[in-house]
């Protein structure tokens, strides 16, 4: 099976697991310690910046609860949107306000975002579609203007950038997730970065368990005697990376310039195969100043298509999917006005496989499958343009 999605761990993240076990100490420390400030350094924040969790969810939930999200204040978020981020703010019991999305990037664009807001909007949640930046840095300066806080949900965006500047710290809150599907992966686990540090000393308590001194160990320094006794600033629960994470983290992030090099490679080479192909289209071009962490690759159909495709490309041992299924329909969340770009766009867009471990043949193989598939359902479309042979100038 060709996966849509898969990790690249070796033998580099093996050793630095090793020292781990070996230290004898596996829980946060000096590790994670590390890893933050390796990744703050990503970001080109400070380190008192930036802090690790064990999920980007909650990463999600800890950034409402930051920002003072409680009943009566809506949030807005996209409808193409991981269900994380609308059960954060409902769980806090706010309300989610569904915005559209352009159809073709699946990001919102700041008019999307605009028409949404309401007189009780308290903050705005955006993700970055595939790693695609979309209209962020506009999104960000509306909130700004408008006294609302924005919360980036940067998990597709762990190398993404507008004018040189990291997705997930334009707003006031980011959010990035390590889990097995990601590009940077720890297994599980998570980074939350805030523009005011002081956010994030609140975090790191709300993370273990409303902790007032979050080490309850012996120090020089400590004036009791008694360091077991402690105060709390809230009830609140355990949420930490810890170690052995955060060392697979740190060689993740020494290896994520290749990691995005090579999705850039499998890309170009979708791109330049299904370019022009009647009844299929590609992701519009990224603007000059984007950068992206390739995180998706889609494709959308013209017509009523997609799933049989999608079962076509699964019994020919290719695996796709689609993210994120629209989070307006779901009945939970009892939304009831229309989004008609997002409704044409999550009933037309299939993602491919796409991560660096694919080769040429698995993304020759897939193209091919897909060609064949939307010939069956349309026999006059999708003749393929270039043979993988014939390519003019080859794949970039
Ligand atoms: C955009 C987005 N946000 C948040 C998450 C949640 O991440 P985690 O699994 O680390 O909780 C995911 C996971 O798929 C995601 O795709």
């Amino acid at each position: 099976m060709i996966n849509v999605f898969q990790p690249s761990l070796g033998s580099r993240e093996l050793d630095a697991v090793g020292e781990v076990l070996f230290s004898n100490w596996v829980g946060k420390g000096k590790r994670t310690e590390r890893f933050e400030a390796e990744f703050a350094r990503h970001l080109n924040v400070p380190a008192n910046r930036v802090m690790t969790v064990n999920s980007c969810t909650e990463g999600l939930f800890l950034s409402m609860e930051l920002v003072g999200v409680g009943p009566g204040d809506d949030v807005v978020l996209p409808t193409v949107c991981f269900v994380g981020a609308g059960n954060a703010i409902a769980a806090r019991g706010a309300r989610p306000v569904f915005c559209d999305v352009n159809p073709r990037t699946l990001n919102p664009s700041v008019d999307d975002v605009e028409a949404a807001l309401t007189k009780t909007t308290k903050a705005v949640i955006v993700l970055h579609y595939g790693g695609y930046p979309g209209d962020v840095a506009q999104i960000a300066a509306l909130c700004r203007d408008r006294g609302i806080l924005l919360v980036e949900d940067a998990a597709c965006a762990v190398a993404s950038r507008v004018d040189g500047k990291a997705c997930g710290v334009l707003g006031d809150i980011g959010v990035w997730s390590f889990d097995g599907a990601k590009i940077l992966v720890t297994g599980d686990g998570g980074m939350l970065t805030a523009r005011d540090p002081e956010l994030i000393d609140r975090a790191g308590k709300l993370a273990y368990h409303g902790l007032e001194q979050v080490s309850g160990f012996a120090t020089a320094s400590q004036s009791s005697t008694r360091w077991w006794e402690f105060q709390l600033s809230s009830f609140s629960r355990r949420s930490v990376m810890n170690d052995i994470q955060s060392a697979i983290g740190s060689v993740q992030l020494e290896r994520l310039g290749d990691f995005v090099s090579r999705r850039r490679e499998v890309v170009h080479r979708y791109d330049e195969m299904l370019r022009g192909v009647p009844g299929i289209r590609i992701p519009p071009p990224l603007p000059a100043n984007h950068e992206s962490s390739y995180y998706f690759y889609w494709v959308q159909f013209d017509g009523d298509i997609r799933d049989q495709v999608a079962r076509d490309l699964y019994d020919a041992g290719i695996y796709t999917t689609f993210r994120y299924a629209a989070l307006h329909h779901v009945d939970a969340y009892r939304w009831r006005d229309p989004l008609p770009k997002a409704d044409q766009a999550v009933t037309e867009t299939l993602c491919l496989p796409l991560h660096q471990a694919l080769s040429d043949d698995d993304v020759d193989t897939t193209v091919e499958a897909l060609l064949a598939a939307v010939r069956r359902q349309r026999p006059s479309s999708a003749t393929r343009r270039y043979t993988v042979d014939s390519m003019p100038g080859g794949v970039r």
